[in-house]
């Protein structure tokens, strides 16, 4: 058997991880690009033509005829939810921030101050209405909220400061938490597909509910601290292709998913608009 030489096997490996990386991004960032207007179709669009009974089709009660700012919270905090979904993937690619940095810099405040809203429009809802799960969802969804406008602050307060190093490790933080809204659905859809309703009620105070209170952002927060760690290692030949393999069956989750969220959900829910 030919030997393949070290450089040449560490060249695929480098090459494989690129594109596997490249590949995950593109359908993270379709996914998240079709979630966001469908958002802004179907829940912005009811509030702008005062709709808003079309808000209970996913989530019965997330509309109330006596709240209305409950329901102005909600709509701030759909249109800008919808903003970064859409911003985030664009503020991470390192090619388009060196390039042009402006872009980078007027987009970055734009990301930050629509989190702030989404997060305390979140928060605003929780107060003045209540989660639809009750106590455990409410303190979930709190403490998300909480997170979210705490690495928004975090993330804006060093760009300024210009310690890019910190910057970017909050800025990481805060597009877990915000990919983290997507994550809740397609996590839900999954398991949903797989074993059915079992955990989940329809007031969304099951075993899963509960879990998935927390389960949506606890484990991107985490994943985010890892790879910061361990960011100034070269991991060798056979760990670069393992991880381009996950990497590849992620995306192709991803795309499954995004696939069926579209074809039932997301673009019924467009054309409704
Ligand atoms: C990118 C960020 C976010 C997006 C795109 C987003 C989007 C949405 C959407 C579309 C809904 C409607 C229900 C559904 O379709 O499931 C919703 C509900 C909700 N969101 Fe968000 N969200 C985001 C972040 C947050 C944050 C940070 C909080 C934390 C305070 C939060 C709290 C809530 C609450 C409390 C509800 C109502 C749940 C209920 O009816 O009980 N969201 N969000």
């Amino acid at each position: 058997m030919v030997a393949v030489p070290s450089t040449v096997s560490t060249h695929i490996g480098d090459v494989t991880f690129k594109w596997s990386r490249r590949l995950l991004t593109i359908s993270l960032w379709a996914s998240c690009l079709l979630f966001g207007v469908y958002i802004v179709a179907f829940y912005f669009g009811a509030y702008l033509t005062d709709d808003m009974t079309r808000w209970n089709v996913v989530l019965p009660d997330l509309y109330r005829p006596g709240e209305p700012q409950g329901s102005f919270a909600m709509a701030a905090h759909f249109l800008c939810g919808a903003i970064i979904l859409m911003l985030g993937a664009v503020q991470l690619i390192s090619g388009l921030r060196n390039r042009w940095p402006r872009m980078h810099h007027n987009l970055g405040r734009v990301y930050i101050g629509a989190s702030i809203v989404t997060a305390v429009g979140g928060l605003g809802y929780i107060a003045f209405v209540g989660t639809i799960g009750g106590f455990v969802m409410d303190v979930g969804f709190g403490l998300y909220g909480g997170l979210m406008l705490l690495a928004a602050v975090q993330a804006l307060r060093y760009a300024r400061a210009r310690q890019i190093e910190q910057h970017q490790l909050w800025a990481w933080r805060l597009f877990a938490l915000a990919i983290a809204s997507w994550l809740y659905r397609m996590e839900y859809g999954l398991w949903l597909g797989l074993f059915g309703a079992q955990g989940h009620t329809a007031t969304f105070d099951g075993p899963l509910d509960q879990v998935m209170a927390f389960f949506f952002y606890v484990p991107n927060l985490l994943i985010v601290e890892i790879l910061y760690r361990a960011r100034d290692q070269t991991p060798n030949v056979p760990v670069r292709l393992l991880a381009s393999s996950s990497l590849v069956v992620t995306a192709l989750v991803v795309a499954f998913a995004t696939y069926q969220f579209a074809r039932r959900i997301w673009i019924p829910g467009i054309g409704m608009a």
